[in-house]
């Protein structure tokens, strides 16, 4: 008997910009953030429950369009389609990639938006190049409060996906000087591998606030009112930065009884694991990445805190008071930061640069300093001068060789090292501010003593050496007058 009245779909004819799987905070934020920019966003969650409640409140009012499935969120893109994972880094990726590949066609771009390892990106990458899918892995930084309203975004992958994605990309990010926090990091891994060394330059950078912060309060006796006033006056000049200024505010916060809760926080220090893998990525490719490394194995070791409380009751200092000028003090202490940031800095790039040279990406230097110029949480104004350094010489191979952290550095040498004798006179652990003047120390160096090491090699195990005067030649010396015969002239150890 005729016609059956279908109730038309409001959505029919959609042409979706993009879609976001995965409607936890990041990925709302995100989604209503691309919104704002006039994109058209399809939004899907594994649990649909979830895509209704977030249509019925966060997104009320927008132009986002949910989907119940997979295949019905494909269908409201237009082409080439985005489908963009904030999902938990690991197996869910995968699945979620399986599950859309029959959904796709050659040419379409996955983004995977979460915290995944370089190397897992970099695998995807390549599995699902054979298959004609533009896979891209980007680091998102920035927090929920980023997400939402410009986050430092560090794309990488495949290159063709660029175009397609970049608009929208430097749209939503955070805006530095002008200049969007968002730029083409390199090929496959290459945009995690970057987020992954900016976490672990964000453990160093909290790692030296907290030694200052050490310093004034147990050398100097410094109270947190007047911590928190040296934290706001640095923030005004080179250290000007989103920790800094935080930690001005964490340090002056009262609790409900009127006691600063930063002193009823219990000192033992958590992490999810970037930090050590920027650690781990640097003994792997031999690049001593020191202050990071202490970075992390100072958590560690606030971590034990029940061991620390027992041994603080047998392990006694030294009985050392400070005599000298407070006022002094502080300006050493922020010199003292500010020289150790470089170094810290200078390490992460050396990473940087040894991991390019490793997979072959052409990573932009100054590029990558801009997208973390804002956004994030290492924003800083020092990353504007970073940025100037590899735009006056992109080929420039240290940060320290650059003539503005020269001077910087030379201009705060000596209350660096007036500070780090405090610090051991007075046994204030400071693993961060030391490990950067030792690698200072020895960078500059002509000569370090591993002639010494070298001879002993050969001594005990017949390693070989060179001779200064003729390197690339390997040698083995009859030390002991004993001994087999080594004739090995490349053999090394
Ligand atoms: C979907 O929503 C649930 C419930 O809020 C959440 O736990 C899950 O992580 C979300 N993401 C995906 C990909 O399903
Ligand atoms: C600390 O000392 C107490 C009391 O001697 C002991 O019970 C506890 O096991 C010790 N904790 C650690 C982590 O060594
Ligand atoms: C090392 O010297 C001793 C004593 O002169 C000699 O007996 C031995 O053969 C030498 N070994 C080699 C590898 O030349």
């Amino acid at each position: 008997m005729g016609l059956v009245l279908c109730k038309a779909d409001p959505d029919a004819g959609i042409q979706g910009d993009l879609a976001l799987i995965g409607l936890a905070v990041m990925g709302q934020n995100l989604i209503l953030n691309m919104d704002d920019h006039g994109y058209t966003v399809v939004a899907y969650n594994r649990t649909v429950e979830k895509v209704d409640a977030f249509l019925d409140n966060e997104a009320k009012g927008t132009k986002v369009v949910g989907a119940k499935s997979l295949k019905d969120m494909v269908s409201k893109l237009k082409k080439p389609r985005k489908v963009m994972m904030l999902v938990k880094a690991g197996t869910a990726v995968d699945s979620f990639i399986e599950q859309l590949l029959p959904l796709l066609e050659k040419g379409d771009i996955i983004i995977d938006g979460g915290n995944s390892e370089y190397q897992d990106t970099q695998r995807r990458c390549k599995e699902l190049e054979k298959k004609g899918i533009l896979y891209v892995g980007t680091g998102v930084s920035g927090g929920e409060e980023g997400a939402r309203y410009g986050p430092s975004l560090m794309p990488g992958g495949h290159p063709d996906a660029w175009p397609h994605i970049k608009s929208i990309f430097q749209d939503i990010s955070a805006k530095a000087d002008g200049e969007p926090c968002c730029d083409w990091v390199g090929e496959d891994g290459a945009g995690h591998f970057v987020k992954m060394v900016h976490n672990g330059i964000e453990y160093g950078d909290m790692q030296l606030i907290c030694e200052a912060y050490h310093l004034m309060r147990d050398a100097l006796g410094m109270d947190p009112d007047s911590m928190s006033k040296v934290f706001e006056e640095w923030n005004k000049g080179e250290l000007d930065s989103f920790l800094i200024e935080i930690t001005e505010k964490i340090l002056k916060f009262r609790d409900e009884d009127g006691k600063h809760l930063v002193e009823k926080i219990r000192d033992a220090a958590g992490q999810k694991g970037t930090g050590k893998w920027t650690a781990v990525a640097a003994l792997e490719y031999g690049i001593p990445v020191t202050l990071i490394g202490e970075s992390v194995f100072a958590r560690c070791l606030s971590a034990l805190k029940e061991e620390r409380v027992n041994a603080s009751k047998l392990l006694k200092g030294p009985d050392a008071t400070f005599t000298e000028n407070t006022q002094e003090y502080v300006e050493h202490i922020r010199k003292a930061l500010y020289a150790s940031k470089i170094v810290s800095y200078a390490q992460g790039f050396m990473l940087l640069r040894e991991a390019a040279k490793v997979y072959k990406w052409n990573l932009n230097f100054g590029g990558i300093a801009l997208m973390w110029r804002g956004g994030c949480i290492i924003r800083s104004v020092f990353l504007g001068n970073i940025k100037r350094a590899f735009d006056n010489n992109p080929e420039l191979s240290n940060l320290l060789l650059d003539d503005f952290f020269r001077a910087a550095i030379e201009s705060c040498q000596n209350s660096w090292r007036k500070v780090i004798s405090l610090a051991v006179t007075m046994g204030i652990p400071t693993p961060a501010f030391s490990t950067a003047l030792a690698f200072f120390d020895g960078f500059r160096s002509e000569r370090l003593p591993a002639n010494l090491i070298q001879a002993q090699r050969d001594y005990f195990g017949a390693h070989t050496y060179e001779l200064l005067s003729d390197p690339g030649k390997f040698v083995h010396t009859n030390w002991t007058g004993k001994g087999g015969r080594t004739a090995a002239t490349t053999y090394q150890a």
